[in-house]
């Protein structure tokens, strides 16, 4: 009797032991999920520093907008069978005949003085007393024996800019 007495109460002790490693075991589990769990988050913040590169993407296609000639004047402000000269660019624009516009160098191309004055359908350098047509900047009287060199602009509605 005495040792059929021992098995039964050694057989619950066995379980309580096996169960108490099960558990154990389960925490164990348990304790892995939640370090995953952190390794997620921090693959989330990766994602978020992906952004930043996307911003600075955007706000280069705004600076690029920006570009085109430079504004000069409008086509009010010259008069025709004259012109008008913009001493900070240089250049000096002309009407030669209504709706039709030139532009010019304002340099000389005598001793390189800058142009003037317009008069009488002519470009005047107050150096030496050349001018220069209108029309094309060619001579019309010299020292110079050069006409003046052509400048680029584009006549856009009543906008006139330098190319
Ligand atoms: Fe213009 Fe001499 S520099 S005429």
């Amino acid at each position: 009797m005495t040792g059929a007495s021992f098995n039964p109460s050694a057989e619950p002790a066995r379980r309580t032991i096996m169960a108490a490693a099960g558990a154990a075991g389960l925490a164990a589990a348990l304790t892995a999920c939640g370090s995953s769990d952190d390794s997620s988050g921090s693959a989330t913040d990766n994602s978020g520093a992906g952004s930043t590169t996307q911003d600075s993407n955007g706000s280069g296609g705004n600076s690029s907008a920006g570009g085109g000639g430079s504004a000069l004047a409008k086509t009010t402000d010259i008069p025709e069978g004259g012109g008008t000269i913009y001493k900070d660019k240089a250049v000096v624009v002309t009407q030669p005949t209504s709706g039709t516009y030139k532009a010019f160098s304002t340099k000389c191309p005598h001793a390189g003085c800058a142009v003037s004055s317009i008069a009488d359908g002519a470009i005047v350098c107050p150096c030496h007393g050349s001018e220069f047509a209108i029309a094309d900047g060619s001579v019309k009287k010299g020292p110079a024996t050069t006409g003046l060199t052509a400048a680029d602009i584009t006549v856009s509605g009543d906008r006139i800019t330098l190319a």
